[in-house]
């Protein structure tokens, strides 16, 4: 019965938001599926765009394809789409979007710690956790090791909204002396989610498993040999599979954009370590060599103020440099070879 039900949720997925290119009929869509169906959609594309500005410098740059999610890609990212589905469910409750759903008071007025009582309004992470996983994990249908990395990573992408959130407080007592505070629990901003998933990412587990009945798929067997290697990961760490296409290399039928026009930084010691040697990552460990492009950046500048009431302002202009990664090119270097051999004889 529960899977048929996740099956319904699937297919009604698929004729809101044309994820899989399936049509079924809107009977499928029923009022409470349509409510949160927006929710969904919202959050994923959430999801989808704080995949994109974490692994802005990384070789896989989180490209947009249409949503396969037994591809490499679909992996990748499957744990930031559950976080911005979790992340927007839960905050489209609270803030009363939905009828049969409100923010979490249920400790108000509890004793929470020294100094402070819980009072005010928690987001409610139990309902956006509840229903974004009916929606997600419905998507994963298989029984295979891919099946089982994503379900397991959909569970961390939650997670992660749950281990980012954090304590607001407001003060009382006499004149604002604050002896004694109510607190809530509140989601944080969706970039500290990011940050956080992308530091997961920068440590996950690798699994080196048999690809064959990965590839295969539907083997109960293979389910058993997958809890065997899950048991010792906790549910908080992303796990791969052991199998990354070469990112360097454009390659159409996998989906891989390869690293050529793409921009890096160059940059001094106040940048992260890892944005800092952006242009060798992408550039060249890929055997491509860095471009620079003088970008003439137009803003506005120089406001005053016009009594009464105008503000006017100069355009300025400024360059930019920007660095680029580009392919070698082997005649132009030649030429340049073949000059300085004939300058030194
Ligand atoms: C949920 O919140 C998003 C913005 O975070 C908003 O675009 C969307 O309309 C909200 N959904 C509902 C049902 O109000
Ligand atoms: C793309 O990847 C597939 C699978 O790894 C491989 O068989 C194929 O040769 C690749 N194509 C190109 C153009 O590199
Ligand atoms: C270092 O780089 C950052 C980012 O490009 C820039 O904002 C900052 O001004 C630079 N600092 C110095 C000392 O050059």
């Amino acid at each position: 019965v529960m899977e048929l039900h996740n099956l319904l949720m699937a297919l009604f997925l698929c004729c809101r938001f044309p994820l899989l290119n399936i049509t079924v009929p809107l009977t499928f869509c029923s009022k409470a599926f349509l409510t949160y169906a927006s929710s969904v959609r919202v959050g994923a594309q959430r999801g989808i765009q704080e995949c994109k500005h974490q692994f802005a410098l990384e070789k896989w740059n989180c490209p947009e394809s249409t949503l396969q999610l037994s591809t490499h890609s679909g992996l990748r990212r499957a744990p930031f789409t559950a976080a911005g589905v979790m992340y927007t469910l839960t905050k489209n409750c609270t803030m009363g979007d939905f009828d049969n759903c409100g923010c979490d008071d249920s400790r108000i007025g509890q004793t929470g710690g020294r100094g402070w009582i819980w009072g005010g309004c928690s987001d409610n992470v139990a309902f956006g956790e509840k229903i974004s996983k009916q929606f997600v994990d419905a998507l994963e249908g298989g029984h295979d090791s891919r099946a089982a990395i994503n379900l397991h990573n959909n569970e961390a992408g939650r997670l992660a909204i749950k281990a980012t959130m954090r304590r607001a407080c407001k003060c009382h007592g006499v004149s604002g002396s604050c002896s004694i505070q109510s607190c809530w629990m509140q989601l944080a901003e969706f970039r500290e989610v990011g940050n956080y998933l992308k530091t997961k990412y920068n440590h996950a587990k690798k699994l080196d498993m048999d690809k064959k009945p990965a590839r295969a798929g539907n083997s109960a067997v293979n389910r058993g040999g997958i809890a065997h290697t899950f048991r010792n990961i906790a549910r908080t760490e992303l796990i791969y599979l052991e199998d990354s296409p070469n990112y360097c290399l454009k390659n159409q039928s996998l989906g891989v954009q390869g690293t050529e026009g793409r921009e890096c930084l160059k940059g001094n010691r106040s940048m992260p370590r890892r944005d800092r040697k952006s242009c060798r990552r992408l550039c060249f460990e890929c055997g491509l060599r860095v471009a620079e492009k003088r970008i003439d950046v137009v803003s506005t500048c120089n406001c005053k103020f016009h009594w009464c009431c105008t503000v006017k302002c100069e355009k300025c202009t400024q360059v930019v440099t920007k660095y680029y990664c580009v392919r070698k090119d082997n005649g132009r270097k030649q030429k340049a070879r073949r000059r300085n051999n004939a300058h030194r004889q």
